[in-house]
C-alpha cells in the first residue's frame, strides 16, 4: 500500500496537513478567531476586540502570546499583510499537527490507526485551526507517544509531563484527561517514589511560574486564570449561556460525529479488553481515561464536539490495537471495502464542511478587505446585524476601522430576565435600530443574512445591496443561507 511506503516520513504528515489548510476554508466556531488571532492582533498592533472572557481574566494569554510572536516577527519584517496574519498561524498549527500525527504513528505503529487518523473528517476539519482544542489534541498525541507505557522505551521517562503541564495552561480542562494517566504513571513507575514526587513538584512549580508570569504581565496585575475560569464557568454556570445539552449528548451525538464509522467496532473492542485485561494494560488505562473523561464532561451542561477531540487518538489506539489481536478477522477484501467506505464517507463530509458550510462568514471579511465592497475599506465603518461573533474580526482585516456587532455577553451581573444585545435585537429589530440609530450618521457598511433582510426593511431604505455571498445550505438559528453586504446610499 502507498501508506506503507511513505508512512515513516515526517515530511509526508506535515505536507498532508499543510495541504489541508487550503481544503478547509470555512468558519467553525468563534473561538478560532476571537480567543486567539484577535487577541494576538491586539497585543501586537494595538487594536482588536477583547471579549468579556478577557475582561474577567478567565483566559490565559499563553496561547495568543505564541501567535503574537509570529505577528511581531511579521511586523518587524514589515510583512504584516492580512493574508499572512491569517495563514501563518494556521501553517504553524499544521506543522504541529503533522508532527503529532507522525508521533502517533511512532506510538501505534499501525497502518490502520494512521488511516483512521488521517482520514478522520473531524480531525482533518480542525487540525489547522487556531483553536486551543486543536493544539490540545496535537499535544495529547505527542504526550501519548512518549508516555511511560509498560514495556515501552519511555518506561523510565517523565518527559511527557512537561507537555501535559503546558496543555493544562492553555486548556485547564486537560487536567481531566490526564488524571487517570498520571495515576497510572505514579503506580507503574519503576522509579523511586520520592524522586517521582520531586519531578512532579518541580514540573508543577515551573508550569505555575511561567503561566502566572505571562498572564500577570499581560493583564497588568497578579492573575491565576485557571482559578478565575473555574469560578466563572463552574461555580457561576456562565457557560450555560451558550447552550446546554442533555447528559447523554456525548454518547448519542458527540462520539458518533467525532469518531465516525469506527465507533461501531468499539463495543467489540471493549468486550475484548474486559476479557483479556491482564495483557492489555495500555488499552485498559486508555479505556478508563475515555470513560472517566466522558463521564465528567457529560456533567458539564455546555457540550461541544471539539471538547472531546483529544480522546480521538485514544479511541483509534484501542480500536486498531484490539482488532489486530482478535482471532476473528474480516477477510482482506471486506477490510478493504470497510476502509474505503470510511475514507469515502469522510472525504465527502470534509468537502462539504471544509469548502461549503459557513464559508460566507469568512469570504465576507476577505472580500471587504480586498475592496470588493467599497474602494477604500480603511475609511469605512461596519455594522453587523447578525448573531454575535458571526465572522472573524480585526485579525482578518488588519484595518483599524470602527466596527459594531450585536454582543452576546452572559448575565454577568445577575439581572433578572436578562437579555443580551443580540436577543434584544432579534426580539424586535426595528425597536433596536430606532433606539441605536436615530438621528445619527448611519454606518457605511451593513453586513447581515438574507433571512434578516425582511425584518429590517425600513432601515434598509438607506442602503443598497453591494455583495451577496453564499454561506450554507443548513443555516443555524438567526443566520441565513446567504451573507448579504449593503452599502449606504449617499
Ligand atoms: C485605532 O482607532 C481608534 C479610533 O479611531 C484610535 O483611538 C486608536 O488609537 C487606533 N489605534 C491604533 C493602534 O492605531
Amino acid at each position: 500500500m502507498l501508506i506503507t511506503r511513505i508512512r515513516t516520513t515526517l515530511k509526508f504528515f506535515i505536507i498532508w496537513r499543510i495541504i489541508s489548510i487550503f481544503v478547509v476554508q470555512t468558519y467553525y466556531v468563534p473561538d478560532e478567531y476571537w480567543q486567539s488571532l484577535e487577541i494576538a492582533h491586539q497585543m501586537v498592533f494595538g487594536y482588536g476586540y477583547k471579549t468579556w472572557e478577557w475582561q474577567l481574566k478567565i483566559r490565559s494569554y499563553v496561547y495568543p502570546f505564541l501567535i503574537s510572536i509570529t505577528y511581531k516577527l511579521l511586523a518587524i519584517l514589515r510583512l504584516d499583510y492580512a493574508t499572512l496574519l491569517i495563514y501563518i498561524p494556521r501553517v504553524a498549527q499544521a506543522i504541529v499537527s503533522g508532527y503529532a500525527d507522525y508521533k502517533f504513528f511512532t506510538w501505534t505503529k499501525s497502518d490502520s490507526a494512521i488511516i483512521l487518523l488521517e482520514f478522520n473528517w473531524f480531525w482533518y476539519y480542525c487540525a489547522t485551526r487556531t483553536l486551543t482544542n486543536t493544539l490540545e489534541t496535537s499535544l495529547t498525541m505527542i504526550a501519548l507517544s512518549i508516555f511511560p507505557w509498560k514495556n515501552s522505551k519511555y518506561r523510565n521517562s517523565s518527559k511527557f509531563l512537561w507537555i501535559v503541564g503546558f496543555m493544562c495552561v492553555i486548556r485547564p480542562t486537560s487536567v481531566i484527561i490526564w488524571i487517570p494517566l498520571c495515576i497510572y504513571h505514579i503506580f507503574q513507575t519503576p522509579k523511586n517514589i520520592y524522586k517521582l514526587f520531586n519531578e512532579y513538584l518541580f514540573l508543577v512549580l515551573c508550569t505555575l511560574v511561567y503561566s502566572i508570569s505571562i498572564d500577570s504581565y499581560f493583564y497588568g496585575e497578579f492573575t491565576f486564570t485557571p482559578w478565575e475560569f473555574f469560578k466563572v464557568n463552574v461555580l457561576n454556570d456562565i457557560a450555560n449561556h451558550y447552550g446546554t445539552h442533555n447528559y447523554f449528548w456525548y454518547l448519542t451525538s458527540g462520539l458518533p460525529v467525532v469518531i465516525g464509522l469506527p465507533i461501531l467496532y468499539f463495543p467489540v473492542a471493549v468486550l475484548h479488553i474486559i476479557k483479556h485485561w491482564q495483557f492489555l494494560s495500555a488499552q485498559i488505562i486508555s479505556l478508563v481515561t475515555i470513560i472517566w473523561t466522558l463521564g465528567i464532561y457529560s456533567f458539564l451542561p455546555h457540550k461541544e464536539f471539539r471538547f472531546i477531540m483529544p480522546l480521538l487518538p485514544l479511541f483509534i489506539f484501542i480500536t486498531t490495537s484490539v482488532y489486530s489481536r482478535q482471532k476473528f478477522k474480516f477477510s482482506a477484501s471486506i477490510k478493504q471495502i470497510l476502509l474505503l467506505l470510511f475514507i469515502i464517507s469522510n472525504v465527502l463530509i470534509v468537502f462539504y464542511t471544509g469548502m461549503v458550510h459557513q464559508r460566507g462568514r469568512i469570504d465576507a471579511m476577505n472580500m471587504f478587505r480586498k475592496g470588493y465592497v467599497v474602494d477604500n475599506p480603511s475609511e469605512a465603518d461596519v455594522l453587523f446585524l447578525m448573531p454575535c461573533h458571526s465572522t472573524p474580526f480585526y485579525s482578518h482585516l488588519h484595518l483599524n476601522i470602527s466596527m459594531r456587532f450585536l454582543t452576546c455577553e452572559p448575565n454577568l451581573k445577575n439581572h433578572p430576565n436578562y437579555l443580551d444585545e443580540a436577543d434584544y435585537f432579534f426580539n424586535n429589530p426595528t425597536k433596536w435600530l430606532d433606539k441605536n440609530y436615530n438621528n445619527c450618521t448611519l454606518p457605511m457598511i451593513l453586513m447581515t443574512y438574507d433571512n434578516i433582510v425582511p425584518l429590517i426593511e425600513t432601515f434598509l431604505k438607506n442602503y443598497q445591496p453591494a455583495l451577496v455571498l453564499f454561506n450554507t445550505y443548513f443555516p443555524q438559528t438567526n443566520s441565513g443561507e446567504n451573507f448579504v453586504i449593503y452599502k449606504r446610499k449617499f
